[in-house]
């Protein structure tokens, strides 16, 4: 865990869409919630699971930070009017957005329901696209802003199990962070995916592989990264915290791997 605080993100609103985490401990978008309120960001904790996303706005306040709770699930087409109006009403507008929302799907091609596919696009892919259309064009007005996209590394790598729904959409993701930046350079709005590798987080035993025990998953995972460990949901938080700063005030339409060489 990351204890650090700071002023890199002062004065900024941040809304992170997946706030909560599906079992104890840290999920990518918790640990981005408190470490961009530790860094003086004030953070409206979106997800669908309330009681997730209260837990941990929880801990921001008994850290003397500032967070507030909206419960929306990506797939109702209002949840991105709702974020903005929400953003609006508390803070007068947002700065960052994190849309770290994802689920996975095992199966390849062959294994893949229609209604499969439809239900991981929705919430991997057009979530995140209905998320943007909505508070675009008040980052656009203020001429500033960033935008994140928790994609995968299971959009550019073929891993040990198929996840046809997963990877397709995560890859998409991708091409949706690189048209946003596009469009919105001239606004100096910013766009940028993250893709995660292998990370140890609770989403892991819950959804990816529920039969291995804990341990021993923890092993078998570490074992296919060059670094020989698994990340942990802080070091996708960090780089979460370089794309929502003023530090990365140039860097636009890039996919940023924090994969302990996996990729490389
Ligand atoms: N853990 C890994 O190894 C890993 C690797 C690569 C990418 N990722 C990506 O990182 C992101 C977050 O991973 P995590 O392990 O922190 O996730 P997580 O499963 O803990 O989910 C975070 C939150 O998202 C919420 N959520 C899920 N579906 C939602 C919906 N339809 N509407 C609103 N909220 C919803 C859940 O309630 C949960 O609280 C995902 O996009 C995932 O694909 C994770």
């Amino acid at each position: 865990m990351t204890l650090e605080t700071g002023t890199r993100l002062a004065g900024k609103r941040a809304a992170i869409i997946g706030a909560g985490s599906v079992g104890d401990g840290w999920g990518n978008g918790k640990a981005t919630a408190v470490l961009f309120a530790r860094q003086g960001a004030k953070v409206l904790c979106v997800d669908r699971n309330e009681e997730a996303a209260a837990k941990t706005a929880e801990v921001i306040r008994s850290e003397g930070g500032s967070a507030e709770v909206l419960a929306t699930e990506v797939t109702d087409p209002q949840s991105g009017s709702a974020v903005l109006d929400r953003m609006e009403t508390l803070w007068g507008g947002l700065d960052i957005l994190d849309y770290n929302v994802g689920i996975s799907q095992q199966g390849g091609v062959f294994d893949t329901t229609d209604e499969d596919w439809e239900r991981v696009f929705e919430i991997n892919l057009t979530g995140a696209m209905r998320m943007s259309r909505a508070i675009l064009p008040a980052m656009r007005a203020q001429g500033s802003g960033s935008l994140i996209y928790v994609s995968s590394v299971a959009a550019v790598y073929s891993g040990p199990y198929s996840y046809a729904s997963y990877e397709v959409s995560k890859m998409a993701l991708v091409r949706l962070a690189k048209s946003v930046a596009r469009e919105n350079a001239a606004y100096q709005v910013r766009a940028n995916a993250l893709l995660p590798g292998v990370i140890d987080t609770p989403h892991v035993s819950a959804f990816v592989d529920s039969k291995t025990a804990p341990k021993e998953l923890a092993a078998k995972r570490a074992a296919t990264v060059p670094m020989g460990r698994q990340g942990t949901a802080w070091d996708i938080a960090n780089a979460a915290l370089f794309l929502a700063s003023d530090e990365a005030a140039y860097v636009s339409g890039v996919e940023l791997r924090v994969d302990g060489a996996l990729t490389a």
